[in-house]
């Protein structure tokens, strides 16, 4: 074969006209996985269309090659306060510096992906947008923001992007079925985000012992007859219910009838308003699209002072740390009807949890490591949806729905040999047990390194035993564990890597992955600050240098992160 042309079947009299191959550069910067997921569906159908198609994470891709594209498409989600996803922020800096090139030449859309429940919502692909319309290329479709809940316009961004590329390059020529890269398929499992799998819990045990402030739950799931596969460091979709008393509040705040029909969301179907309310409706979400919403559905509720000019700050504090029974009790939606005040809801969103088991291990299971969050705010206690659901309302027996989200961002590396560094104090452990696991079963050879924290070592010790077992047996080489609130003085994870700098810097050296999993904000943070000491220390680097290094680190997938 001579590569990427196409091939005329042998004796046809085709001309054989010199074909202009169309292409597209697809790039994607995903933190869970979705726009990766998404900038593979395009791929595969834009080279249904002819094209030749260039699919990269933007972490892999060589800006050098920017200004020869003609059709770029662009899917990447915002994180945390309006940033970009881990592997998007080198080209997200690159496009955004001075050496970013003029691109007259170029087509492009950019799908972005986003919660409306945050500020700064689709920050990251509204500034794509708006970067690349600046420095001159043509854009081919509008831009589209999506939800959490993001199937529907993802599948229009892809339409229209489609129809719109096909108009524009007609006339060029298409050679026939040509592929540079191959695409891989989706997932056989018939199972989704949109579409998930009840699965039968089996086992729900919490972790913690007597005296913690902590609840961890484990639990176990039956992934039988799903078809549904996953790798250490993928996710699992959850969908949670309601907490039923918040459920019933709201329904009396109103004095609406439970027992209501109302349709659920972006559908035909009903349930009774006590169920799509538990079930179907995200209720304990505040955000500004949805005071709009509901200010214009009732124009006397009082909450147009909300968002008047001048408001902003009021209106964000009033949604932060509330939910629509407070916004039922501070506002005045009387005579509100349950099916208006339905629509303007979102559908409860899935939350995504590190798995915590491998495959290998508990062949047809998948286990998760669940903390249950209950906070005070507003003068009223506040439960996490998903892990007081599972805290309080999940028992063996029962179906939870879940789906497989793939983290292709966080895998072990291929090479069984590589040694791992393993940062992950709470539930940040959860994809670990994973690792482990695996290693276990593959009899993998390459060192490996635990750090781990918690509160208290004789209540708060997730998995003591399993780390134990594995200390001896060699799969895990070495633990650090550092519990916060048993001395006087708090002691973290990142400074039990400090005072092992030395060994920590040689692991580097051979060619160690580190992987940070947990909370992002302090931990994942002051973590990173460790590492950064830790270089500048034992290498002899100067700060700019020992962040240049942890960036080459990442660009080489040695140093990764689930953190949120
Ligand atoms: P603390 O609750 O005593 O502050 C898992 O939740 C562990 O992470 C706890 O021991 C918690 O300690 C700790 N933790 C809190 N903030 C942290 C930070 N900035 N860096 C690392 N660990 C932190």
């Amino acid at each position: 074969s001579t590569g990427a042309g196409a091939v005329a079947p042998q004796g046809a009299s085709v001309p054989q006209a010199p074909s202009i191959p169309l292409e597209a550069t697809v790039l994607f910067g995903s933190q869970t996985g979705n726009s990766q997921k998404l900038a593979k569906k395009l791929s595969g159908k834009l080279q249904e269309q002819g094209f030749q198609v260039t699919l990269s994470s933007m972490i892999d891709f060589k800006p050098n090659g920017l200004k020869k594209i003609k059709n770029l498409f662009v899917l990447v989600s915002t994180h945390g306060e309006g940033d970009p996803p881990d592997n998007a922020i080198s080209f997200y800096e690159f496009l955004h510096g001075k050496r970013a090139p003029q691109l007259e030449e170029m087509s492009f859309s950019v799908l972005a992906l986003g919660d409306t429940s945050y500020e700064f919502f689709c920050k990251t692909g509204r500034d794509f947008d708006q970067r690349l319309e600046e420095l001159g290329a043509k854009r081919l479709a509008p831009r589209v923001d999506c939800d959490v809940d993001f199937d529907e316009s993802a599948e229009q961004w892809i339409s229209s992007v489609l129809e719109a590329v096909s108009r524009s390059s007609a006339g060029a020529q298409a050679p026939l079925a040509v592929t540079s890269q191959s695409v891989s398929g989706t997932q056989a499992s018939e199972y989704s985000r949109s579409n998930p799998f009840q699965a039968d819990v089996l086992d729900n045990l919490n972790l913690n012992g007597r005296g913690s402030d902590r609840e961890t739950r484990h639990l176990e799931i039956s992934l039988e007859n799903s078809n549904l596969q996953y790798e250490p460091g993928d996710s699992l979709g959850v969908y949670p219910r309601n907490h039923p008393r918040l459920v019933d509040e709201l329904i009396e705040a109103l004095g609406w009838n439970e027992d209501e029909l109302v349709p659920l969301p972006k559908s035909a179907e009903e349930r009774s308003l006590k169920e799509a309310l538990t079930g179907y409706y995200e209720i304990t979400v505040l955000s500004k699209p949805l005071i709009e919403h509901m200010a214009e559905l009732v124009p006397t509720s009082g909450l147009n002072h909300l968002l008047a000019p001048g408001q902003e700050q009021a209106l964000r504090e009033y949604v932060k740390g509330r939910d629509l029974l407070d916004l039922v009790q501070d506002y005045d939606l009387n005579g509100v009807t349950a099916k208006s005040f339905v629509s303007l809801l979102r559908k409860i969103p899935a939350r995504l949890y590190s798995i915590s088991s491998s495959p290998k291990a508990y062949p047809d299971e998948v286990h998760l490591t669940i903390r249950k969050v209950h906070y005070e705010s507003h003068g009223r206690v506040r439960y996490g949806v998903c892990s007081s659901y599972v805290s309080e309302r999940l028992e063996p027996g029962q179906t939870l729905p879940v789906f497989v989200q793939e983290n292709p961002n966080f895998k072990l590396p291929a090479n069984p040999d590589t040694p791992i560094i393993m940062i992950g104090p709470g539930t940040g452990v959860a994809p670990f047990r994973a690792f482990l696991g695996e290693r276990e079963e593959l009899g993998a050879e390459g060192k490996s390194w635990l750090f781990y924290g918690d509160q208290h070592f004789s209540s708060d010790f997730l998995y003591q035993i399993e780390w134990q077992r594995w200390l001896k047996d060699g799969v895990l080489t070495r633990m650090d564990v550092a519990f916060s609130r048993d001395t006087d003085r708090k002691v973290y994870v990142q400074h039990r890597m400090l005072e092992r700098s030395k060994e920590l810097y040689q692991w580097l050296q051979d060619g160690a992955v580190v992987y940070v999993c947990g909370d992002e904000k302090k931990m994942a943070h002051d973590v990173q600050a460790a590492l950064i000491a830790i270089l500048k220390q034992e290498g002899g680097l100067g700060d700019e240098e020992a962040t240049a290094y942890l960036t080459q680190m990442q660009q080489d997938k040695r140093y990764q992160r689930d953190v949120y």
